[in-house]
């Protein structure tokens, strides 16, 4: 596997790549892998001739600057992840190429940022958004690998793809869950036993109530019995548990196809994230 820091190397090779017409497959990551990354990179590797994979710790994308020096770093074993996956490179760009002195853009996708996870974490979703475009253009990719369990992030990487004219295909991957359902995360080895053990709960509890709306039980019943079952459980806080439009993101007041329930909850310290889809059944 080769690891590239420099734009200049990524280009060359990539240019090389396209000579040689070879489909290219990207997978962007912060690092910290876990088996949900690496089934990206499977996924991309079964799609595509090469595969990159991307390190970078967007420190634009972390409204909390704690939470970015809490964001766990683990090169090493990232790296030997991604060889014994077969990836072909690993491009790990540092903060001062990616945001050189007088970098002033910012790619602001909006309406899709502005709810859940936007609502809490300001700032986030633009400098998520500007970090993807700016390694799409870099990779020249033809299609790029990203999970489901960042649903709102997946929607507005495809809008600005599309508003963008970015000439690669997104590819959604289903969300990896460890055995007891937990969706995996980086975040998730910040929890403590027992925090690890009430994580559980959440998607337990988001099962329980996409099962009652495809039963057809009342939306706004379902998503109050869900955060109180939540907080009783000792997530706090309970940021979100919305019944949203899985395409546009709006908020749903009836189940039809093509719904998804999200939640975004905190426990011991440590903000997850779920998402799940709900139709009628
Ligand atoms: O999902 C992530 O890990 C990040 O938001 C991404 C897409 C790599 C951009 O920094």
């Amino acid at each position: 596997m080769m690891i590239a820091s420099e734009i200049a190397t990524l280009r060359e090779t990539v240019q090389q790549w396209k000579r040689d017409r070879l489909r290219v497959g990207f997978v962007p990551t912060m690092g910290a892998l876990h088996e949900g990354h690496i089934s990206l990179v499977r996924q991309a590797l079964q799609a595509c001739d090469r595969v990159i994979v991307s390190i970078f710790v967007n420190p634009t994308q972390f409204n909390d600057p704690t939470d970015l020096a809490a964001y766990p770093r683990t090169e090493h074993a990232d790296g030997r992840l991604l060889h014994a996956a077969g990836a072909h490179m690993l491009y790990t760009p540092d903060a001062a190429s990616m945001y050189p002195s007088g970098f002033s853009t910012t790619v602001h996708v909006s309406g899709l940022s502005e709810g859940l996870c936007g609502a809490f974490r300001p700032g986030h979703f633009d400098g998520m958004a500007t970090v993807v475009t700016k390694l799409l253009i870099q990779t020249q990719a033809d299609c790029a690998f990203f999970g489901e369990k960042d649903f709102q992030q997946l929607q507005i990487v495809r809008r600005l793809v599309t508003d963008l004219d970015i000439p690669t295909e997104i590819v959604p991957c289903a969300t990896w869950r460890e055995a007891d359902d937990l969706a995996m995360s980086s975040r998730n080895r910040r929890l403590t036993a027992q925090g690890r053990e009430t994580a559980a709960r959440l998607p337990a509890a988001m099962r329980t109530a996409a099962a009652a709306l495809a039963g057809g039980s009342a939306v706004g019943t379902v998503l109050a019995t869900l955060r109180a079952t939540l907080e009783q459980a000792g997530f706090e806080p309970v940021e979100y548990a919305e019944l949203r439009e899985a395409a546009d993101l709006q908020p749903q007041g009836i189940v039809t196809d093509g719904c998804r329930l999200l939640v975004a909850a905190w426990i011991d310290g440590v903000r997850l994230i779920d998402n799940m889809p709900v139709s009628l059944r």
